[in-house]
């Protein structure tokens, strides 16, 4: 990739080798984070891991984590996906009433901010806390599973985004979520989104290892 990382999304791995796993990820230049999807089964349909998992995958690899909550009234936890490896935190703009006080706790608790919306969520949601926040996160399916198909509109928020960005003078990153693959994966890339999390197309790949190479080479 030439200006965007990938954030592999280890969702969907095989959690037993998970050690191997990072190892692979180490030797490509395109990753720039781990992603770790959080689903509490009530903001979305499906329960997936929590702190234990992300504390014990602390320390086992250089490369930093992106922490996606997908669950309800994420400042209860914020504290605890602090590691040293964490560095965002994104919450979805839906699942918080104070959006606001969520991402401070983030920032307070040492992490940077992240935000995330839902496909059906207008950019103009968080209008009032861009100026708190070090990622959006562009949902491109719905969330709670991986192996979804991409939904194109998401192309118009981001670019929705980027105008919000540039007219405000601001800096957050731009992040996207959900249906990824090397077809698809240049075209999100020239949109201007700077963080792209795969799960399924590497982690479900026979060859995780050589399906990284090629976006290392794009
Ligand atoms: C979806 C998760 C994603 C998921 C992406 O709810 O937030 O991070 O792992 O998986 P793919 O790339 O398979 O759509
Ligand atoms: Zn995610």
């Amino acid at each position: 990739m030439k200006t965007a990382k990938i954030a592999p999304s280890i969702l969907t791995a095989d959690f037993a080798n998970l050690g191997r796993m990072f190892e692979v990820f180490e030797k490509h230049p395109s990753v720039g984070y781990i992603h770790m999807d959080v689903m509490d089964g009530a903001f979305v349909p499906n329960i997936s891991f929590g702190p234990p998992v992300i504390k014990s995958l602390a320390g086992k690899t250089r490369i930093p984590f992106d922490v996606h909550l997908m669950v309800n009234d994420p400042g209860r936890y914020i504290e605890n996906f602090v590691t040293e490896n964490t560095e965002y935190i994104t919450v979805h703009a839906e699942a918080c009433i104070h959006l606001d006080r969520v991402l401070r706790q983030i920032r307070q608790a040492g992490a940077k901010s992240g935000v995330a919306l839902n496909p059906a969520t207008p950019p103009e949601v968080i209008d009032y806390v861009l100026d708190i926040v070090d990622q959006v996160l562009v949902m491109s399916v719905n969330p709670g599973f991986g192996g979804q198909s991409f939904i194109q509109s998401s192309f118009a928020k981001i670019d929705k985004l980027k105008e919000m960005r540039e007219r405000r003078g601001l800096d957050f990153k731009l992040a996207i979520d959900g249906g990824i693959n090397k077809k698809n994966v240049l075209d999100v890339e020239a949109a201007g989104v700077e963080i792209i999390v795969i799960g399924s197309a590497i982690l479900n790949a026979e060859d995780p290892g050589g399906e990284l190479a090629a976006y290392d080479g794009m």
